[in-house]
């Protein structure tokens, strides 16, 4: 069986035991050791992955083309056909993207690794897109972007993991015709996973069957939890060369996300939070706060003036772990909620992010292309460019005469 290797390895992990019966700290930090020898690397990187630095060229400014082929719970043909579109597509391609990372359910590829028929459809439809992408020299990222449930079942032992490494194999295989400088491999979209030590071993093993299948594409691995930059820098590089790493940028949170619904209770009552942030401009905001840990949250945001300068500060860490590990970070996701962002600060914190990544040597993916955070507005079957986003995104809106 393919994903045996990870149950031998995970039982020898599992199956340690301490000799003293109340050993609490050392002993996890043996179990991480252990787990540290399986997926430490086994040649030491002391040269740049040269391979995965020139892939990562491709990956500079993309868009993440979200709600369409995960987080939609409808998955007919008739809506993935419609919802976003071959003519968005080659929109995003005048738009002066060069990628776009495209969020896959795995519910629909399991359908489809067990040849189920709406599973095949599924397929079909992500095919057109990845070749209409690539035919217009457009990069395109498949990123396994499971609900959280998914991501849990790989908490109960060895099976799910393995499991997960065959829908992996299977995935790669289908893909491993196409032009490996086109398209990526993203193991998993923020694994949500509490030990990052365990979630490394997964990684490691997926990785492994991915390049089994498609030894000239490259993976893109990321750090535990939601993947934010502290994931990224306590993760060891995989043993495996070609491969780029990614980490989500959305700090600070409470201007990013101000009235998200789907994530930490402070930041729904939010609206018209300033950017940049001082202690004394967001005094509204903390009055819109109903708890003293929502006030308290906001207060922080405030005394930690957040601002372009902080932004470089930040990401000049993803830059020295790149060049400490010798391998290419991208960030696969940054972006601001837009209904109650003012837009102009909306565009300002767009910029400024835009601005660090690029000094720091970070390729990127906004989140996203027409949802929440979009870059485009749908209405009356027009797809209308925010101009103030292409612009803080370092991009020139098409004349309408361009093909
Ligand atoms: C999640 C989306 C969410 C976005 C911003 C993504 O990784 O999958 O559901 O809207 O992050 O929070």
């Amino acid at each position: 069986m393919r994903g045996s290797a990870f149950s031998r390895h995970w039982s020898q992990v599992r199956n340690w035991r301490p000799t003293k019966a109340k050993c609490v700290a050392p002993c996890r930090s043996l179990a991480a050791t252990l787990l540290l020898a399986f997926v430490a690397p086994i040649v030491s990187a002391e040269q740049p992955d040269s391979l995965a630095f020139q892939r990562v060229g491709h990956l500079r400014h993309g868009i993440n083309t979200s709600n369409w082929f995960a987080q939609a719970g409808d998955y007919s043909v008739q809506r993935l056909r419609t919802f976003t579109t071959a003519d968005d597509i080659r929109l995003v391609h005048r738009l002066g993207f060069d990628h776009i990372r495209v969020s896959i359910d795995a519910e629909p590829l399991l359908a489809w690794q067990h040849k189920q028929a709406n599973g095949i459809a599924f397929m079909g439809e992500l095919d057109a897109i990845v070749k209409v992408a690539n035919q217009q020299d457009l990069a395109v990222i498949i990123d396994i972007h499971p609900d959280s449930r998914f991501k849990q079942s790989l908490l109960q032992g060895g099976e799910p993991v393995e499991r997960f490494g065959m829908l992996w194999h299977a995935l790669a295989a289908h893909f491993a015709p196409t032009d490996p400088g086109l398209v990526f491999f993203e193991i998993m979209n923020e694994p949500e996973q509490s030990d990052p030590y365990r979630w490394q071993g997964i990684q490691s093993f997926v990785a492994g069957q991915i390049r089994d299948a498609a030894p000239n594409h490259t993976i893109i691995a990321c750090g535990a939890h939601w993947s934010g930059l502290e994931d990224l820098l306590q993760l060891s590089p995989l043993a495996l060369p070609n491969v780029i790493y990614t980490f989500h940028d959305y700090e600070p949170f409470a201007f990013t996300h101000q009235g998200a619904t789907w994530t930490t209770p402070a930041v729904q009552p939010l609206r018209d939070v300033p950017y940049p942030s001082t202690p004394e401009n967001i005094a509204k905001n903390v009055e819109q706060e109903p708890t003293l840990a929502g006030q308290f949250f906001v207060q922080q945001y405030g005394l930690d003036r957040w601002d372009a300068h902080r932004i470089d500060v930040t990401l000049n860490f993803a830059e020295r772990w790149s060049e400490l590990n010798h391998v290419p970070v991208y960030v696969g996701e940054f972006g601001v909620h837009r209904p109650y962002a003012a837009p102009v600060m909306r565009a300002q914190w767009l910029r400024d992010m835009r601005i660090a990544m690029e000094k720091h040597h970070l390729g990127w993916a906004m989140w996203d292309y027409q949802d929440n955070f979009g870059a485009v507005t749908k209405k009356d079957g027009q797809t209308i460019p925010d101009p103030a986003v292409i612009d803080a995104l370092g991009l020139t809106l098409p004349s309408a005469a361009t093909p």
